[in-house]
């Protein structure tokens, strides 16, 4: 296990774990995901699914990991299921996938940084036109990859882990210093009162249903394997459902706050006037930089550079765990030296990654030849659609298999290591309950219904 690395403490593995799950997904994605979603009915399920539906599969996924000491392949071998490590291969092509895409919005966020801090907000206004010049983005996601590599080939207690000790609590003192100035401005109420109070009424929305799903899955990292290869670095004697109980109310206590963040600054912005909320990447993009310069040069400098960089920090500890899970399979199945699996798999992601740093304006081809039924036709939305469908797929998979495959008793038996009261437990019977019944019917059924409306237009719920 010790080649292999593996987490030096608790709350190393906790960090670093909730470092995964605290990205660009709760601070760009989450609020738009609201927007779109129609406001505070889409936080309402989407807190459920994370608690009711994540939360077993983070568990499991732990679980698996510890057990067997192994990549998302690896396990399923390890465990005498060979047929199931599609699992695994499923995830690791996954992660490849999101890594590709994610790294360039990460290039974003930190060119934005620079873009803030040399006080040129009118970058907003021209979003497009920053998205298209290949050398500035170009630039930016090499930095950010090779920043990726670099922390990853440090492994894992001296790499991702220290990463994760470090920034972790950095960001949590910026993103409450930002909810804190972001109420002090005007209509700062209205904002909040359109994230808070739900529209009922949207309650049945595919959009609001599925996308607060998917957004769950994601922004908790899972389904792919990610939290099988951190869980593959933990120690025995931790206790794997309080450690998950705490990332999952990390993660989402992260995202809540983010919106708290944003739509006082959205409100801000349009005079108070919620009903004017455009969703989409650009609620970060394009209208942030505008609330910046209206607060001065300076001010806006300072503001504004401190959101980028926290959007910058939160995209860095997951991109370390989106490699991670293809770096862990290199050098666990066929013993290549950590260093050099990772310059592999990350020259390897960079370049899949290339239609989708190109289509986003440079490429016409990339940026217009996808038509999607909700309306983009950019190569990076593609596969994101496509992603969020293998992670529930992923996440479907991985329940069932541990209930009906691998069986629970042997679940509650590595579940129990570390915390030995747990097969007497009450969340033991909640777990089984979720695992078997519970998650295989809602994720298997939310994914048919996103597959539809997604790829084919179809909406299923009205
Ligand atoms: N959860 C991260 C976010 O919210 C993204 C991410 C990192 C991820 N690792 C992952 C998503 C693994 C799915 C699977 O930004």
């Amino acid at each position: 296990m010790s080649s292999r690395g593996n987490f030096s403490s608790r709350i190393g593995f906790i960090l670093a774990a909730a470092g995964s799950a605290v990205g660009l997904g709760n601070i760009w994605k989450f609020p738009f995901e609201v927007a779109d979603g129609g406001g505070a009915a889409f936080v309402l399920i989407y807190l459920i699914f994370a608690f009711i539906l994540c939360f077993p599969v983070m568990v499991t996924e732990v679980a698996i990991g510890r057990k067997t000491e192994k990549n998302p392949i690896g396990a399923f071998n390890d465990l005498g299921f060979k047929k199931w490590n599609i699992i695994g291969k499923l995830g690791i092509l996954c992660g490849v996938l999101i890594l590709s895409f994610y790294n360039v919005v990460a290039g974003w966020a930190f060119g934005y940084f620079i873009e803030m801090i040399a006080g040129n907000f009118g970058v907003g206004k021209v979003f497009g036109s920053f998205t298209s010049d290949i050398i500035k983005v170009g630039g930016y996601a090499i930095v950010f990859m090779f920043a990726t590599a670099f922390i990853v080939s440090r492994g894992v207690s001296g790499g991702i882990e220290k990463l994760a000790k470090i920034l972790m609590p950095t960001l949590i003192i910026m993103i409450l210093s930002l909810v804190v100035y972001s109420f002090t401005l005007p209509n700062a109420l209205e904002g909040v009162k359109y994230y808070l109070v739900p529209d009922l009424s949207k309650l049945t929305n595919v959009n609001t249903i599925g996308g607060a799903l998917r957004q769950a899955f994601f922004s908790l990292s899972l389904g792919m394997g990610a939290l099988i290869t951190y869980g593959s670095y933990l120690s025995k004697s931790e206790n794997i459902i309080s450690s998950s109980a705490l990332i999952t109310l990390f993660d989402v206590g992260i995202a809540f706050i983010a919106g708290l963040m944003m739509f006082p600054l959205v409100a801000y912005n349009l005079g108070g006037e919620m009903n004017d909320v455009q969703g989409g990447a650009g609620l970060i993009f394009v209208t942030l930089p505008g609330v910046f310069e209206t607060l001065g040069s300076t001010l806006g400098v300072v503001v504004g550079g401190f959101f980028f960089l926290l959007l910058s920090f939160a995209a860095l500890t997951s991109t370390v765990s989106l490699l991670e899970v293809p770096v862990s399979y290199v050098v666990d199945e066929y013993k290549v030296r950590r260093s050099r699996a990772v310059v592999i798999m990350s020259l390897v992601i960079f370049i899949i990654g290339i239609p989708s740093l190109i289509g986003n304006g440079y490429s016409d081809f990339f940026s217009n030849a996808f038509a999607l039924p909700g309306g983009s036709s950019d190569f990076m939305t593609l596969v994101g659609y496509i992603t969020d469908v293998l992670l529930m797929f992923g996440g479907f998979l991985i329940v069932s298999f541990a209930a009906y495959v691998w069986k629970k008793e042997n679940l509650a038996i590595e579940i129990s290591q570390g915390y030995p009261g747990f097969k007497e437990s009450f969340v033991k019977k909640f777990l089984d309950f979720s695992i078997s019944y519970l998650c295989p019917v809602v994720l298997g059924v939310l994914f048919i219904i996103v597959v539809l409306n997604n790829f084919f237009g179809i909406n299923l719920l009205g």
